[in-house]
């Protein structure tokens, strides 16, 4: 199988897996990142979005060779502010989305560093929780964005 060069958290890897493995995949299972989360399994829940290039895409049906190249940011890469605001507004009930609501997050406050909370709901708008936490997360997003003001 190809050898695939990755920079994931800032750090260079190198993956020997077939061309079309989603990233998830190699993000869960070789890489032992274990944070990005399998939900739908083909790209309508974002349980398992990542950075690209500090673009949120989902990793489960983004193959690997598309992800060979970009610098990939995982939950565990982000800043730890934006975790702590989630914990301190309680943002998720089971967190089974909260990595990938923080990935959309992160995103956002990069291009938007003070959204509105219109804006932080349109950036989350893919992103599914069955628990319906999304009012506390919309919170969190808006903590984090003051705190970093
Ligand atoms: S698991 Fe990737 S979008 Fe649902
Ligand atoms: S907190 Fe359970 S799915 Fe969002």
């Amino acid at each position: 199988m190809p050898v695939f060069a990755l920079k994931v958290n800032g750090r260079a890897c190198t993956v020997d897996a077939a061309d079309k493995t989603p990233l998830l995949d190699v993000l869960r299972d070789d890489l032992q990142l274990r944070g990005s989360r399998f939900g739908c399994g083909e790209g309508g829940c974002g349980a398992c979005a990542v950075l690209v290039d500090g673009v949120s895409q989902t990793a489960c049906n983004l193959p690997l060779w598309a992800a060979a190249g970009p610098e990939i940011t995982t939950v565990e890469g982000l800043d730890a502010a934006l975790h702590a605001a989630f914990v301190a507004e309680q943002a998720a009930q089971c967190a089974y989305c909260s990595s990938g609501m923080q990935v959309a997050a992160a995103a956002l406050l990069m291009r938007t560093p003070r959204p509105t909370a219109a804006e932080v709901e349109s950036a989350l708008d893919g992103h599914l929780c069955r628990c319906g936490a999304h009012p506390r997360i919309v919170r969190a997003v808006l903590r984090a964005a003051a705190q970093s003001a």
